[in-house]
């Protein structure tokens, strides 16, 4: 009976990934990443031009003369629509040209859906929540049963968490699950953390253990599984067997995990799940890709040989775009005032001043002011160069040079907007560099899933693979 049950959650399963996402073959997500690859390719004068360079650069004027025109006198709505991929325009007042409307539907066409299904969530007991913050907890609590899906449906009770931070997913997994986890982790400072969040989940326990009321509840939220800490950076040149021989249960079946995989981890774990035949599974949830751009080679993408083959790159900017938050910033757009929406254009306008009053200062060096909602922009230069180190003597010159920059400061939000789009293209883009490899590796199984609401997490999608194979009728 429960042979038959847990059969009957992993064809479900795939095919509820191969109904999203297409068959288990190369195709269809070669062809979408040649057509996102050339698109970016198109546009990517776009990708690497930075709002804040937007006065320095005159960005604007680089925009065909005929999206000028119309973004000119854009709403905030507007922008906010063109933002939402299930915004149907509405009919405008001024046609926008052609060239516009296709750019905006391209982006949005060419980018993974984002939504999650909503299908499953965990509730997380108290001594599983207790001091995770609200972000945090609903990724575990969407995260942790595709895992315990994908465990089960290939037989797996080993888990690998790689890069567990405060170990909050490591130990739900151990002693929410019943798994025999290694939680690896780079920082000691962080796994010190996440050994102290053992020690208080175990305390924690035995109190609850101790007051007869609560036995019943804590026995049904505690399962008995294991947790080791490992001290290890995964570095791109671990060989595979060294990876193993630092696991408590070494060759045994398992699966790696990880959730926000920053920089060079997120390559690193699926390069090490392709070589390592004992894993078996691997779910990962990836962040921060502009991290393995940072350096001279660009560990993060391409990973597959079929984008090598089309010889394509993402720079640093890219991979910084990928991680912008399309989704939170359309509700900024829908809903807060003014003031919040012009710290592009205000940075942008300090940029152009820093430029020309301190020379030999760094370009793109003006950092985020905090609290700007009310600032004028003069008020936002006094704190951002102050932020910066540098003398504050404004002098009139430079107060209008601030000042002229305020008529053209729903201009940068629009161009921000746009560039915006792109963002989820280039997601898109290294989530299937990410997933052509695994399937380039034989592991056929390797999906792309919206699991986090991208709201409340931006980097949502999960990549999903097992070498399993299992028919599907
Ligand atoms: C964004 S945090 C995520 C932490 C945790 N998984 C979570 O979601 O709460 C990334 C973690 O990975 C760790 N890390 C980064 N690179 C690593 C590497 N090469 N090997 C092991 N850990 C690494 C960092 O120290 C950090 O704790």
């Amino acid at each position: 009976m429960r042979r038959n049950n847990a059969i009957k959650i992993v064809v479900e399963l795939i095919r509820d990934f191969v109904r999203s996402m297409g068959s288990s073959s190369l195709e269809p997500y070669a062809s979408l990443l040649t057509q996102v690859v050339r698109f970016l390719d198109e546009y990517d004068w776009l990708v690497n031009s930075l709002s804040i360079h937007f006065f320095t650069d005159d960005l604007w004027s680089k925009l065909p003369t005929s999206w000028q025109a119309a973004l000119q006198n854009v709403s905030t709505e507007q922008l906010a629509e063109m933002l939402s991929p299930r915004g149907h325009p509405k009919r405008r007042s001024t046609p926008w040209p052609l060239s516009l409307e296709a750019f905006v539907a391209t982006c949005h066409a060419l980018a993974l859906p984002r939504q999650p299904a909503a299908k499953e969530a965990a509730s997380l007991s108290h001594s599983f929540s207790r001091f995770v913050k609200g972000k945090k907890r609903h990724e575990l609590e969407r995260l942790v049963p595709v895992i315990d899906r994908v465990c089960s449906l290939n037989d797996i009770s080993c888990v690998v968490d790689v890069g567990c931070g405060q170990g909050h997913l490591a130990r739900l997994l151990a002693y929410g699950y019943g798994m025999s986890v290694d939680a690896v982790e780079a920082e000691e400072s962080h796994l010190g953390g996440a050994e102290k969040g053992e020690r208080m989940l175990m305390t924690d326990w035995e109190k609850q253990e101790q007051r007869a009321e609560s036995l019943t509840s804590s026995k049904q939220s505690f399962r008995k599984g294991s947790l080791a800490h490992t001290r290890l950076r995964v570095s791109p040149d671990l060989k595979s067997d060294d990876f193993l021989e630092r696991l408590s249960w070494k060759e045994k079946r398992h699966a790696i995990v990880g959730l926000h995989t920053c920089g060079n981890l997120g390559p690193t774990i699926f390069r090490l799940f392709a070589q390592c035949s004992s894993s078996r599974a691997l779910v990962s949830m990836g962040c921060c890709y502009m991290k393995s751009f940072d350096c001279e080679s660009t560990l993060g993408y391409p990973l597959s040989q079929y984008v090598k083959d089309l010889s394509h790159q993402l720079s640093f900017r890219a991979a910084e775009l990928a991680c912008h938050t399309m989704d939170a910033y359309r509700l900024r757009l829908q809903g807060c005032n003014e003031g919040k929406l012009n710290v592009h254009a205000y940075r942008a306008a300090v940029e152009l001043l820093v430029c020309k009053k301190f020379p030999s200062v760094d370009r793109s060096s003006v950092r985020k002011v905090r609290n700007y909602a009310n600032m004028s922009v003069v008020e936002y230069a006094k704190a951002a160069i102050s932020k910066m180190g540098l003398p504050l003597d404004l002098t009139l010159n430079d107060v209008e040079l601030l000042e002229s920059t305020c008529p053209r400061h729903h201009l940068a939000t629009a161009f921000f907007c746009i560039r915006l789009l792109l963002g989820p293209v280039i997601e898109t883009c290294l989530l299937l560099d990410r997933v052509l490899y695994l399937r380039e590796h034989g592991v056929l199984h390797s999906y792309i899933w919206p699991l986090f609401d991208p709201r409340l997490s931006p980097r949502n999608m999960a990549i999903i693979a097992w070498k399993k194979q299992f028919k599907v009728s």
